[in-house]
């Protein structure tokens, strides 16, 4: 420190002096103090990495929701707490009337990244999406209880997040599509082949596993009721909601698919006898139902295409057969 002090008074000798001797006096000092110096930067380098790793920017909240399969939660939350970044879990509880497992999760410990269980009154879709004071970090990767991905595609697409933040970077791309009698009704994406058709877009990533910032969990609350009670009254298309938020919010393209190279859907092993709704020809008539009772909320279209997929290999992004994901 002293000596720094030293440096530092030189210094300012130096620049306010005419004399040469001084000057070279001063170079010699430099010279003389340059192990110093470096390791000075070192530190301060050093310091700069923990801070932006431990910094809201760098790290990031789980939430997932989960209803009548505890075995797999409890598999889940084991899986997530390897992933790097992961600061705090939240898990949203809707068996509503029973005790979260919180001691069997405790007697699997200890674990590294706390868990908080918060008990819902009422069984509703849209519970995920409240803005949780437990939230700390600005990203916020939503999960369903029975999606597993790859700590690998987690970091990748945290990387893709942190590049936009103000979209949903995520791993399941959707689409509007407009019929000529000016119905909306919505659909998967389709990889093709690049030398056959032109690629497909998609105007939506869903949240069953994506990042997003929280503040649209904010801009969610403030929603008009009846966009509320619309996802209440068919449990479903919270997801399309966020879409919408985020394209009106941002006037560009709700998100960001990043293509997963390790994502299973575990609903079959759930073993509770409680299939997930997303199989059902309903579920697809309900969610052209929400994109039409939305776009005529909004009063517009905010929705807007894109192709963008960003992999993590540089492999060919088209797949060489057509596939669906
Ligand atoms: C919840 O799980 C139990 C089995 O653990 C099953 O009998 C029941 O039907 C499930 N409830 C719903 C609503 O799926
Ligand atoms: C869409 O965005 C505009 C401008 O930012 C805002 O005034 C409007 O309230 C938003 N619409 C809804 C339904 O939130």
């Amino acid at each position: 420190m002293r000596f720094l002090r030293r440096v530092i008074k030189l210094k300012t000798l130096c620049l306010s002096c005419t004399v040469l001797t001084l000057l070279i006096l001063f170079l010699g000092t430099m010279a003389a103090l340059l192990p110093a110096a470096n390791e000075q930067t070192i530190l301060s380098v050093r310091r700069e990495m923990t801070l932006s790793a431990t910094s809201p920017k760098g790290t990031f909240t789980l939430i997932m929701q989960t209803y009548n399969r505890t075995d797999l939660l409890l598999k889940m939350l084991n899986h997530y707490q390897a992933m790097p970044g992961l600061s705090h879990v939240i898990v949203v509880w809707n068996n509503v009337g029973q005790e979260p497992p919180q001691d069997v999760w405790k007697s699997f410990g200890p674990h590294p990244v706390p868990v908080t269980f918060k008990k819902q009154s009422t069984n509703l879709m849209r519970n995920r999406l409240q803005r949780f004071s437990e939230i700390k970090t600005e990203a916020v990767l939503m999960m369903d209880d029975d999606t597993l991905v790859s700590a690998y595609d987690v970091s990748f697409a945290f990387s893709i997040w942190q590049e936009f933040p103000d979209r949903i970077a995520g791993f399941v791309p959707r689409k509007h599509v407009l019929s000529p009698s000016g119905v909306y009704s919505y659909g998967s994406f389709e990889l093709k082949a690049p030398h056959t058709e032109s690629g497909d877009m998609y105007s939506m990533i869903l949240i069953g596993a994506a990042f997003f910032h929280r503040d649209y969990l904010q801009l969610f609350e403030q929603l008009p009721v009846s966009i509320h009670n619309m996802i209440d009254q068919t449990q479903n298309c919270d997801d399309i909601a966020i879409n919408f938020i985020v394209a009106n919010h941002t006037r560009k393209s709700s998100g960001v698919l990043v293509k997963p190279t390790d994502m299973r859907n575990l609903e079959k092993e759930a073993g509770s006898g409680y299939t997930g709704m997303w199989h059902r020809a309903e579920h697809l008539l309900q969610r052209s139902y929400c994109l039409n009772r939305l776009a005529q909320i909004y009063g517009t279209m905010p929705l807007k295409y894109s192709s963008i997929m960003i992999s993590q290999f540089g492999f060919p992004n088209y797949a060489n057969h057509k596939s669906k994901i």
